[in-house]
Parts: structure tokens; sequence; C-alpha cells
């Protein structure tokens, strides 16, 4: 919180209950400003951030994202999402810019709005909510699929209760970190669905304990491509 011209620190601190309650009381806050990044790159560095959007909130992310925000912008009232990947995960954050970059043309994925390599961080269209049931669009998901495959040569290879989003009446497919010129079953460990040796292969299969829960999740919500 910035200090208000004219206070001192002292009576923040020892006055005001908010943050009192706030700073002693509330994990959520000390989690966020002591140990996670969002805080300390979205408050304090990031002033692209800072400058243009209100924060609505942060969702639930899987495990090679470090956190992804809805933001608000402050002037055209536009709903922006921004996503940043763990610094191990550099790779997977590399190859999900590179593909929505390919993908500039599609109408049922997110745009880029700006990018950063050096925070792995990059900001891209709001697409809705993810849809509780993929079944209800099997149809729309298999067309998408065939336009990603026939039109751009790229297979989505994560398609799950999360990736799928619906705005208004538009389905969107989103999060595209293991997109690929090739049809991967991700998850599934090197070499199992014989799909060559990628750096990112590797690196996204470097551990086991990360595989085989991935490999579970997968067998239970992978949609076949
Ligand atoms: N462009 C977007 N529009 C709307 N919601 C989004 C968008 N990108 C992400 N989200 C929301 O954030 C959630 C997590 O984002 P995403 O799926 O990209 O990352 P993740 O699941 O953490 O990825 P990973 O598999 O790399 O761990 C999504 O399920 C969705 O609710
Ligand atoms: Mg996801």
């Amino acid at each position: 919180m910035p200090l208000e011209k004219g206070k001192k620190y002292k009576d923040i601190y020892h006055k005001d209950i908010y943050h009192k309650n706030i700073y002693h009381k509330d994990t959520y806050h000390k989690d966020t400003y002591h140990k996670d990044t969002y805080h300390k790159d979205t408050y304090h560095k990031d002033t692209y951030h800072r400058k243009n959007f209100k924060y609505i909130k942060k969702y639930d992310n899987g495990k090679h994202a470090d956190f992804v925000l809805l933001l608000k912008h402050k002037d055209n009232g536009k709903l922006v999402i921004k996503k940043k990947y763990k610094k191990k995960h550099s790779e997977i954050y590399h190859n999900e810019i590179d593909i929505l970059k390919k993908l500039k043309g599609c109408s049922f994925v997110p745009k880029i709005l700006k990018d950063n390599p050096e925070t792995l961080t990059f900001y891209m269209t709001y697409c809705g909510e993810p849809i509780p049931n993929l079944i209800d669009y099997k149809k729309t998901i298999e067309e998408y699929n065939k336009t990603l495959k026939d039109k751009f040569q790229i297979y989505h290879n994560d398609i799950k209760p999360g990736n799928v989003c619906k705005f208004g009446k538009r389905i969107y497919f989103i999060d595209f970190g293991w997109a690929s010129d090739r049809k991967l079953k991700a998850g599934y460990g090197k070499g199992k669905a014989g799909y060559g040796k990628s750096e990112l292969n590797n690196k996204i299969f470097e551990s086991k304990e990360d595989d085989k829960t991935f490999e579970e999740d997968k067998e239970k919500e992978t949609i076949e491509n």
C-alpha cells in the first residue's frame, strides 16, 4: 500500500487496524507480500501493469504458471489476462508465446498484447471463464482442432477442463504451453508416445514426480485431438 502524502509509516503501522490486520494476521497478504513473486513483480516492478490495469482476481493455475491474473484496463475497461511462468518452465513460456504468435490470425485463441521474456510474463486478451463440461461442446472442440491442424499446422495437445473457455456465446482455446506442430500426448513421458526428443519434451518430463501426477491428470481429462 503506498504511503499517503503527509502520513508517516508510524501512523499506518500503529494506528491503522487495516494495516495491522493485514500485515500480522492475514496469511494471504503475508504470503503475497513476502513470498509470492506475484506481488513483487506486479506491484513493484511492472510499471506497465501499475499504469494501465486494475487487479480483479487471481486464478487457480497449474504447476507451470507462477500466477494468472484477471485485470481491467483503467481507460477502456477491457479485461486482460496476465500470465507469468516459473523460471524453471521458461521453455514452456517461450513455446506458448511462439505458438500464439503463429496463431495471430486465429479467431478462437487469446491475442498477445505484450510479452516480457525477462520476467516470463505476458498479457493477453480475456477469453471468458472455463466451461465445466467439455462434452457439451464436443463438436466445436473437434472443429477447432481441425482448423488448428489444417490451417495452422498446430496441435493444442492439452485440451482439458480449464483450457477451454466461453466468453458470451463464443468458445476459445487457451493455454498453449503444450502446443506443437506435432501431435503429442502431453504428460505421457519421454519416448512413450514416440514423439521425438525436442528440448521442450525433455524439459517437461524432467521430474518423475511431475510426470506421474500429470500423467494421471491427462488420463482422466485429455480429449484426443
Ligand atoms: N486468455 C485467458 N482468458 C480467460 N481465462 C484465462 C486465460 N488464460 C488463463 N485463464 C484462466 O487461468 C487459468 C490458468 O491458466 P492456464 O490454463 O493458461 O495456466 P495453467 O493451467 O497454470 O497452465 P500450466 O498447464 O502451464 O500449468 C485457466 O484455467 C483460466 O481460468
Ligand atoms: Mg491450464
